[in-house]
């Protein structure tokens, strides 16, 4: 290593131009914290010419990210393309076969190929650093994998999609639809313009499968992911929501019980006042239950261009400070071959309360109906309100709507209860049913 430290930076978007900025702008100030000056010497994206607002002259220009990651000029690979293919997979792994230290911001590449890469950096002697890839500027990576090593975590929740999180605080404070929320967030830039993977939970679903890892010390698996998204979440579930005492947040949850690690991604009520409740908008928050600290929460800026480079800015100095020579700690928090094996809890075992709406023909029995098949299940109800019926046209065909709020029971029974309700045959169209998350 020369007496800088050499940044191959591949991806000068959002994130990758919002770091060129942040190393030239604070050089001063991150030579004197990290111990050495930082250096952009190579660097690439898709497109040479693009007006990208940032002055990358004085490093090499490649037009192959593998190529640069494997280049002579760079001590440590910087992928922001994104994506869990190729070229950030083959770029990142020939990184690190050619001796260099990663950092990346790439939450779909560590979901799919965390562990490979992980045992890769550890045979080499390299760090992989990924503060950026979960909750963007919360440094809930160093948290995990450092600060709580004495711990045994039991269980690790949070928002992590502050698109998902716009749309909800948006339907409740402005009582909007979903498609009006989607469509402000797209308008906004909170959104893509392809939306489906923020509101259909998989990129949840990936920073989960990197939380439930580090947690439990077992193999990142997204594919054992109960995976539910926002997009059926309708005005009066909110409404009933804050009637009910509680608040509708899209949560990443794992938790480990008796039968294996229980990971589930999905809207759940949690309490008004509570601190997971109070975080609004684009903020993202992480929450971690464990023996010997307690519970803990961070919250802060998910994504953003200046909050991400803040984690990779953090990634980068780590790597400045760390001595070579030395081994480093492994990226997942223990030897990836000592990872245990994913042991999926069935989302059936899965014990709470639920918030349940159902529209039913206003016809005299209805109640006592769905009463029994709770009660044929075992399950006992906390709350059951029909609303005022709806006429549909001059009198006839009243519809009710119902809410019930039932007591700790399992998904297996709540799903049977209410396949009795619709075999019954006065259910309206579907059931609603979010899971109220019980916190500590
Ligand atoms: N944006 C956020 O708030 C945020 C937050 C947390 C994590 N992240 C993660 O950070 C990474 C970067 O996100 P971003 O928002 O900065 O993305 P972005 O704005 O879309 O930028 C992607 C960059 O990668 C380049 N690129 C894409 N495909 C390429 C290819 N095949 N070969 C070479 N260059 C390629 C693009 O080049 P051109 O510019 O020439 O098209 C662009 O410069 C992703 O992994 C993302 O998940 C982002």
């Amino acid at each position: 290593m020369s007496n800088h430290l050499r940044l191959g930076i591949a991806g000068l978007g959002t994130v990758g131009a919002a770091l060129v900025r942040m190393v030239q702008e604070k050089e001063e100030m991150l030579t004197t914290r990290c111990g050495q000056a930082i250096a952009i010497t190579g660097v690439n994206a898709r497109s040479k010419n693009k007006d990208r607002g940032i002055d990358v002259s004085s490093a090499k220009w490649f037009d192959d990210p593998v190529a640069l990651a494997k280049s002579d000029d760079i001590d440590v690979y910087v992928e922001l393309m994104g994506g869990d293919g190729d070229p950030a997979y083959s770029s990142v792994k020939a990184a690190l076969e050619s001796g260099k230290h990663v950092v990346t911001a790439n939450k779909a590449l560590l979901a799919k190929h965390g562990v490979e890469l992980a045992e890769m950096a550890e045979q080499n002697g390299l760090l992989l650093n990924y503060e950026a890839a979960v909750a963007g500027g919360i440094p809930i990576i160093k948290v995990m994998r450092e600060s709580l090593t004495a711990n045994s975590v039991t269980r690790v929740f949070g928002i992590l999609n502050g698109t998902c999180n716009y749309i909800l605080t948006r339907m409740e404070d402005d009582g909007l639809s979903f498609e009006t929320c989607l469509k402000d967030a797209q308008d906004l830039g909170f959104a893509e313009a392809d939306p489906t993977f923020d509101i259909e939970g998989n990129d949840t679903a990936h920073k989960l499968s990197i939380l439930a890892s580090l947690a439990f010390g077992t193999r990142i698996a997204p594919d054992a992911i109960y995976l539910e998204g926002i997009t059926k979440i309708t005005i009066e579930d909110i409404e009933a929501a804050r009637e009910l005492g509680y608040r509708i947040k899209l949560l990443g949850v794992a938790t480990k019980t008796s039968s294996g690690v229980e990971s589930r991604v999905h809207p759940a009520m949690v309490p008004l006042g509570s601190a997971i409740a109070e975080i609004g908008g684009v903020t993202n928050a992480v929450s971690i239950e464990a023996d010997t600290v307690g519970s803990l929460m961070m919250s802060g800026p998910g994504a953003g261009g200046d909050a991400t480079a803040s984690a990779v800015a953090g990634d980068i100095c780590d790597i400045a400070k760390s001595k070579p020579g030395h081994q480093h700690g492994p990226a997942l928090g223990q030897p990836a071959h000592s990872l245990l094996p994913h042991e999926r809890s069935q989302m059936r075992a899965h014990e709470g309360g639920y918030f349940i709406r159902l529209t039913v023909q206003d016809k005299p029995g209805t109640m006592a109906s769905i009463a029994t098949r709770m009660a044929e299940q075992d399950i006992s109800l906390e709350s059951i309100v029909q609303r005022k019926p709806k006429s549909k046209s001059g009198g006839e065909n009243t519809q009710a709507p119902i809410i019930l709020v039932t007591h700790e029971t399992t998904e297996q029974a709540i799903k049977a209860a209410l396949e009795g309700v619709s075999s019954d045959g006065r259910l309206i169209g579907e059931a609603q049913m979010i899971r109220i998350e019980k916190l500590s």
